[in-house]
């Protein structure tokens, strides 16, 4: 269906070469079945640090250069949120395939799109859910399938810093770029792991509330350090630092709290999965425990092996997926349940009651 020589790497195009764009250059480069051929972003410096990774290519500012090259197989979308779906749609018009970072979009609507775009083009869309290529998250998935747990009943998120809102004043603060903060942000990783565990559970209705009360006045908020820093005072804050609801689904039920910041000093990053016969806590991004009972004792239970690289597991699936047409874990269609529920929360929080599904 995706016809390319299944012996040659997938030529892919880096578009936007900031954070993640850095993490997209050394994963491509580490698996085998594709490679850099391009880079682009509007900032010099930043193509400049790609090439350091990944050697000589092309380089430009402009994408649309990327887009009509014949040598492009592929391209990696790691823009603003904001630029998500008018990039990726003019990128499979193009005739490339996608690889689009994590949120979709900044709307539910504008995912749907890019998902029928898709189709249309007969290109693959892809999304960077990394956490669907970790280790420690598919072990669990055979676990919760096999019924170790009994029933699950109950999932219990925590996303939690104290001082951590990113680049303050950026695109990540500016909800007209980001179309969010810390749930699209943060909590989109952890509602799709979930949602990829449990074979995605068909959502009844959601209930949130975001809550963006400490940095309004951008000079006024303190902090130990910041990630996408440093701050920019001439910038905007007006997305949510901090985040809480529940999701009633005909699976288990699930709550959530996330904070880029909040008035205690504690950090939290797991995901609880509670059965009937057992229970597994998941420390996001790295291992879990079970927690069980034989006839005799209670015991709990910890893998000793380290997962492996879960953005070169990405990139491999991607790239397999292009040359041999195999389904891939991340396919758009397979993640827009999670958009929903995202697009669900920020109505929620805006109307101040329940969303029926
Ligand atoms: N999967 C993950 O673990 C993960 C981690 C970090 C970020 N992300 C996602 O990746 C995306 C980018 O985040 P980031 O942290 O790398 O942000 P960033 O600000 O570090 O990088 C964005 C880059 O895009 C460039 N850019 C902006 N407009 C452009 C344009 N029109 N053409 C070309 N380049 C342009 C900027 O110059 C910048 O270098 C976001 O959607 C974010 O949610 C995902």
């Amino acid at each position: 269906m995706y016809s390319t020589n299944m012996n040659d790497p997938v030529s892919i195009g880096l578009i936007g070469c900031g954070t993640i764009g850095r993490v997209h250059a050394a994963s491509i480069a580490k698996a085998a079945n594709c490679r850099v051929v391009s880079a682009c972003d509007i900032e010099p410096s930043a193509v400049a640090r790609v090439s350091e990774i990944v050697g000589d290519v092309v380089m430009t500012s402009e994408y649309r250069d990327v887009l009509a090259d014949p040598g492009v197989t592929a391209v990696t979308v790691g823009l603003p949120n904001n630029l998500h779906a008018s990039v990726t749609i003019e990128a499979l018009r193009a005739g490339k395939h996608v690889f689009c970072e994590k949120p979709i979009a900044t709307t539910f609507d504008d995912a749907v799109e890019m998902a029928r775009v898709a189709k249309e083009t007969g290109k693959r869309l892809v999304i960077g859910v990394v956490n669907r290529f970790a280790d420690s998250v598919n072990q669990i998935k055979t676990i919760v399938a096999r019924g170790d747990l009994g029933e699950v009943y109950q999932i219990n998120i925590k996303f939690k810093a104290y001082r951590s809102i990113p680049g303050l004043g950026s695109w990540f603060t500016d909800k007209s770029r980001s179309g969010g903060g810390v749930m699209i942000d943060w909590g989109v990783h952890y509602l799709d792991l979930v949602f990829y565990i449990l074979d995605t559970p068909t959502v009844r209705s959601v209930s949130g509330k975001g809550f963006g009360r400490l940095a309004r006045d951008l000079s006024s908020y303190k902090f130990l350090d910041m990630w996408a820093g440093p701050p920019d005072f001439s910038g905007v804050c007006d997305v949510e630092e901090y985040a809480s609801g529940v999701i009633r689904t005909d699976g288990p039920f699930i709550n959530f709290e996330g904070a880029w910041a909040h008035n205690i000093n504690e950090r939290a990053a797991y995901v609880d999965f509670i059965g009937d016969k057992g229970g597994i806590r998941l420390q996001y991004g790295g291992g879990f425990t079970v927690y069980g009972q034989t006839e005799d004792f209670l015991y709990e239970m910890k893998p000793v092996k380290k997962d492996s690289d879960f953005y070169v597991n990405e990139f491999r699936e991607f790239a397999d997926s292009i040359a041999g047409g195999k389904p891939n874990r991340a396919d758009i269609e397979r993640v827009l349940p999670v958009q929903k529920v995202l697009s669900m929360f920020y109505e929620s929080s805006d109307a101040d009651r329940e969303i029926l599904a």
